[in-house]
């Protein structure tokens, strides 16, 4: 089944009023609940909330399905919802099998977020997807010092193994990434884990010697160049189990015990916030990490002095990350023009467009890599249309 405009548009404004009215109904139940699970509506089919169920858990009838579930979470804080919803859009539109969602957001983000995201998207796009959206939390007992300490949504991600105890594993994403193959592919990497590791992200540079960390940074970090915590995944029943190598005290200790110490120690010296903590983590627990190859988590890093991601050349980008601001600025065209053709289109009319504005970024070096953005990207678009 092909799914044009006008079908798309007119399934959006069926959803929305129906949104409507679910959310008449809803507001009621949800008015005394636990800060922690605020918001629930049903994406493309029964979210698990509605039977009372905690995402992520395992119920008899649904036991297969959620075998088969990838869960993403992503933060989303001031001006970034537009960007969210390209990067939720991106991950519907090529997964084969059902992604549930955790968007933690500011309250004032809660309302435009269930707007945009409509049921219709998975009717359209033939995937199941479900979400849930939370507010910005941290635990109690040191709350105002981590809001006071970072900007409020900077270290949320740290605490996601604490805020969704009844979930195994997480995908945490940025705002700015964008998924250009299925999520599921990505959620098959915790199966190669070996039976230390915990987490597993990229490298934060390919090449030393326009590395940050091997230069710049005023303490430790995870190997030759540091990691990037832009695309991480987590098994978080062994990240909550674990007990930490650390350079505070001569004990090994647990996640929640570790962050605050850590934070103490290090804030005068850290520069990119809760990932230079989770290089601090990694260096002294590098065990416990997998690294997964740069074609995860492609930047422009990765392209804008000239391409040095060995594995994208050869397979092309998995998934793109447009940090830097690259997606609503100038500086990288390639990177814009990937961001704005999936924001505007639908998967079937995707690729002409994009190919032709990559066409007009060949006069950067990473518009050069344009084939290199677009490899996956076409075979995702086929095996799509394909089913
Ligand atoms: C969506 O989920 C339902 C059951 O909840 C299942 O029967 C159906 O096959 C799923 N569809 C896709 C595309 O995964
Ligand atoms: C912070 O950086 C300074 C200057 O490089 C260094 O002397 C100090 O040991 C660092 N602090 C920690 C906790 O590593
Ligand atoms: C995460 O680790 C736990 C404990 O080792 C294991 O039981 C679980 O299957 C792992 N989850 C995934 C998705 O591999």
């Amino acid at each position: 089944m092909r799914c044009y405009l006008h079908t798309f548009f007119l399934c959006t404004v069926f959803t929305f009023l129906s949104l409507l009215y679910v959310f008449s109904q809803l507001a009621s139940t949800l008015d005394g609940r636990d800060e922690l699970s605020a918001g629930v509506i049903p994406g493309g089919r029964r979210s698990s909330h509605d039977s009372g169920e905690k995402p992520g858990s395992v119920s008899k009838e649904h036991g297969d399905e959620e075998a088969h579930t990838s869960h993403v979470a992503v933060v989303a804080c001031g001006p970034r919802l537009e960007e969210t919803l390209t990067m939720v859009k991106s991950a519907v539109l090529f997964s084969k099998k059902p992604v549930h969602f955790y968007i933690f957001a500011e309250d004032e983000l809660h309302d435009s977020f269930r707007d945009a995201v409509t049921p219709s998207w998975s009717f359209c796009f033939k995937t199941n997807f479900t979400f849930t959206i939370y507010p910005i939390t941290f635990p109690k007992e040191n709350a105002n010092e981590w809001k006071k300490l970072f900007k409020p949504c900077a270290s949320q991600r740290l605490f996601l193994p604490l805020i969704l105890k009844e979930v195994d594993s997480l995908l945490y994403v940025d705002t700015d990434i964008l998924f250009l193959q299925p999520v599921e592919d990505i959620w098959a990497l915790l199966s190669l884990f070996d039976s230390s590791q915990l987490a597993a992200m990229a490298p934060e540079h390919e090449e030393p010697r326009i590395g940050w960390y091997n230069r710049f940074a005023r303490h430790p970090y995870y190997g030759k160049t540091g990691v990037n915590s832009g695309v991480m995944l987590m098994n978080m029943t062994r990240l909550r189990e674990k007990y930490f190598k650390n350079d505070m005290t001569a004990v090994a200790l647990k996640w929640e015990e570790m962050l605050m110490p850590l934070l103490q120690k290090y804030k005068l010296n850290i520069t990119w916030g809760d990932q230079d903590l989770l290089n601090i983590i990694f260096h002294h627990n590098p065990e416990s990490l997998y690294v997964f190859p740069c074609q995860w988590n492609y930047r422009p890093d990765h392209c804008m002095y000239g391409s040095n991601c060995a594995q994208a050349e050869r397979e092309g980008v998995f998934i793109l990350h447009g940090n830097r601001g690259v997606y609503h600025n100038d500086k990288q065209p390639a990177f814009q023009a990937v961001y704005k053709t999936i924001q505007k289109n639908l998967e079937t009319s995707l690729l002409k467009p994009l190919e032709a504005a990559l066409q007009s970024a060949t006069h950067t070096y990473c518009g050069r890599a344009g084939p290199l953005l677009t490899k996956r990207l076409k075979e995702s678009i086929r095996s799509v249309q394909q089913r």
